[in-house]
């Protein structure tokens, strides 16, 4: 077990928190406050232990003076003081006397919100490279440093690995906790363990077939990258998307497991790829040359829904159709609702799939929707997660 909050005093101490507060913005509104709202019992409970409370995010990715003020994490300081119902003292920059005085003059039980972490990034990509003299010096700024950003704890950056190796007390959050628990159920799951793939690209997931093909008994595959298996048994996919690179992959994975990977018997089929295209529902060996599956069709569904409904154990990563299309939202819509009414441990990994629930009000229905969506892959991939490994054992 992890070294957690709970473990220190936190009385007084200037506390550092990562949180992964990397949440979609349109017109400087939030569209999706999950991961603010997830944050909530690390800050809460932080600020109930008289802890002066240091908040640090990345937001989006930082390459060019022009994302700077896309990427901007005011808004967030704005929902998160909604949310906590207290001032949130918003700092708009990273480094520097702005920062250090707001750090001097806080209260216990004050809040401060660093400016976005990558905005580091623009100087030769010190947040994403790890640079020591930046994590030194955000470390010298706390006492204490929590980990709570599991979206992001398959990156060695400057804001979380870099803070965790200099400063002595250093543990996770509850956020953190709670996805490592969860996803450690998924490594003796009980059985039939059942895995539904999705996403358009076959080389996002090639890592977590890998690794789990042999573990599972069923491997459900929908979204774009099914047509590269589909390809691979040599059924007819028409203009589908297909990842010629990956077709050798699937071919392999087809003769070795054929029997335990499933893949779409029919689809809602397009002429172009574009929502308002004209569509039918069809049989994959009825497809016509110049038609492209977007969203799996109602037998797949049927035929989903029935392996749900007879495993005990389910992770799911990616959206079964084109879910950005209002008519590709159906299969993955019909699919959840099977994952919701089934009796099995459920786990949603990340992106769009917890997004699709949220919407459908089955969030709070699934065993566990989980924050990260890189970050589950790569744990379902087996891989080291540098953000959790540098937090000493408790
Ligand atoms: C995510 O949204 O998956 C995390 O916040 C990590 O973001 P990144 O892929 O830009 O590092």
């Amino acid at each position: 077990m992890k070294k957690n909050i709970r473990d220190f005093n936190l009385n007084n101490k200037k506390v550092l928190i990562r949180c992964d507060f990397n949440v979609p913005i349109k017109d400087g509104k939030i569209v999706d406050d999950n991961r603010i709202v997830m944050s909530l019992p690390t800050i809460k409970y932080a600020l109930g232990n008289n802890a002066k409370v240091i908040l640090f995010s990345h937001l989006g990715r930082v390459k060019e003076e022009a994302d700077l003020a896309k990427n901007d994490l005011a808004p967030v300081a704005a929902r998160l003081s909604e949310l906590l119902d207290k001032e949130v003292v918003f700092v708009p920059v990273t480094r520097g006397e702005e920062l250090e005085n707001a750090i001097k003059n806080m209260n216990p039980r004050d809040v401060i919100l660093v400016q976005n972490t990558r905005y580091e990034d623009l100087d030769g990509k010190k947040e994403s490279s790890n640079d020591p003299e930046l994590a030194k010096y955000w470390a010298s700024l706390g006492d204490v440093f929590i980990n709570d950003a599991f979206g992001t704890v398959h990156r060695a950056h400057a804001s979380n690995v870099g803070i965790a190796s200099n400063l002595e007390e250093v543990g996770v959050g509850f956020l953190v906790e709670k996805e490592l628990t969860e996803l450690e159920k998924l490594d003796n799951p009980e059985r039939p363990f059942t895995l539904i793939l999705g996403g358009s690209k076959v080389s996002d997931k090639i890592g977590v077939i890998e690794n789990l093909i042999k573990k599972c008994d069923y491997l459900l595959i929908g979204g774009g990258m099914a047509f590269t298996f589909l390809k691979a048994k040599g059924t007819n996919i028409g203009t589908s998307v297909l990842d010629e690179e990956n077709l050798e992959f699937a071919k392999k994975m087809i003769n070795e497991y054929g029997n335990k990977i499933i893949l779409p018997g029919d689809v809602n089929a397009f002429k172009e790829f574009n929502n308002e295209s004209s569509n039918r529902i069809v049989n994959l060996n009825e497809l016509e040359e110049d038609e492209m599956g977007l969203d799996i069709g109602p037998e797949t569904v049927k035929t989903f829904s029935y392996i749900i409904s007879t495993s005990k154990t389910v992770f799911w990563n990616g959206p079964l159709g084109v879910y950005e299309f209002s008519k590709c939202t159906k299969g993955t819509e019909d699919v959840l609702k099977a994952l919701v009414d089934s009796h099995a441990t459920t786990i949603l990994g990340g992106g769009d799939i917890v997004a699709a629930a949220a919407n459908l009000g089955y969030k709070d229905k699934v065993t566990h929707a989980s924050t990260g969506g890189g970050a589950t892959l790569e744990y379902m991939e087996g891989k080291e997660l540098p953000g959790i490994s540098c937090i000493p054992e408790a």
